[in-house]
């Protein structure tokens, strides 16, 4: 009988001989991509927040998140458009750089946006590299089994990507809006497929969008990367809210976001006593004078 280990058993080894010299030694102050793995097998629930600047990054980062999205939805949450559709590599570059500044631990990553990976993998491959130089850590995309050669090209690139399927935004006009998908058997059918095919091209993880929460737990139980969910139910890796939703900086909210502060509320309220301050004459008092 051989002495040698199966290739998988092997690898699992390596793994975690790498994590504890890296814990014990390197100390290594981002999270990667072996951890999301280690943290994905070991039934640890992985938290995944948006951030576009550098200020709301660092209190993000401080509170422990393992990744963060620099998500072209700040189009709509930060920028004023209506959809992601125009949002810009020029963008993304800005609000990744500022992200990476911000941040010490979290695993950052950017989306490519509209219009900069659809065209060929050159394309795909050239836009990615501009935002891992950017500082991010992964790049996601969306689209299914379609993308395979792209997230192949950017993986062979040696840049991390995350996949992105169910309702993808940047679609939103051929989607007919922002529906759940993959309610009957043929597209849960095609879903299940598209993670397997983005898996096999090398994807890191893949987010889950607006899709029952059966279909999330079906595609999660045959994939080997974690899977990410928004508007996915419970039985994902991990879970991903835009932090405005999740902060209540918005009037209204989506079913599935629970919103986990009023910092909206506190932010207006805090600009109203300013400027009561301001008219009354209260603000700046002797001790903010010099
Ligand atoms: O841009 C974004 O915020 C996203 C999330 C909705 C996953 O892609």
């Amino acid at each position: 009988m051989s002495d040698q280990l199966p290739e998988a058993a092997h690898q699992e080894n390596v793994e975690e001989a790498v994590s504890r010299l890296e814990g014990e030694q390197f100390k290594p102050s981002r999270i990667r991509v072996h951890h999301l793995r280690k943290m994905m097998k070991a039934h640890e629930p992985i938290t995944m927040i948006t951030a576009y600047d550098a200020v709301i990054a660092r209190l993000v980062d401080n509170a422990g998140v393992e990744m963060i999205l620099v998500g072209d939805s700040i189009g709509n949450t930060l920028l004023g458009y209506s959809s992601t559709v125009p949002v810009t590599m020029e963008i993304m570059e800005t609000a990744t750089a500022a992200v990476m500044r911000g941040t010490n631990r979290a695993f950052i990553v950017a989306d490519l946006p509209f219009g900069s990976y659809e065209e060929s993998p050159q394309q795909a491959v050239h836009n990615a590299l501009r935002l891992v130089r950017a500082g991010a850590d992964a790049v996601k995309l969306e689209g299914g089994a379609h993308f395979a050669p792209t997230v192949e090209a950017i993986t062979n690139a040696g840049i991390n990507v995350v996949a992105h399927i169910g309702y993808t935004p940047q679609s939103d006009a051929a989607l007919g809006g922002p529906r759940v998908q993959g309610r009957n058997e043929r597209d849960e059918d095609r879903l299940a497929q598209d993670a397997l095919a983005l898996e096999k091209a090398g994807a890191v993880a893949i987010v889950l969008e607006l899709v029952p929460a059966a279909v999330a737990q079906r595609i999660t139980e045959i994939s080997h990367i974690p899977t990410i969910g928004i508007g996915a139910g419970p039985h994902t890796n991990g879970q991903v809210l835009v932090w405005t939703d999740m902060a209540g900086m918005s009037d209204w909210v989506p079913r599935f976001v629970r919103r986990f502060g009023e910092v909206g509320k506190a932010l207006t309220d805090a600009t109203s006593a300013y400027r009561d301050a301001v008219r009354n004459r209260e603000f700046p008092s002797q001790e903010h004078s010099f």
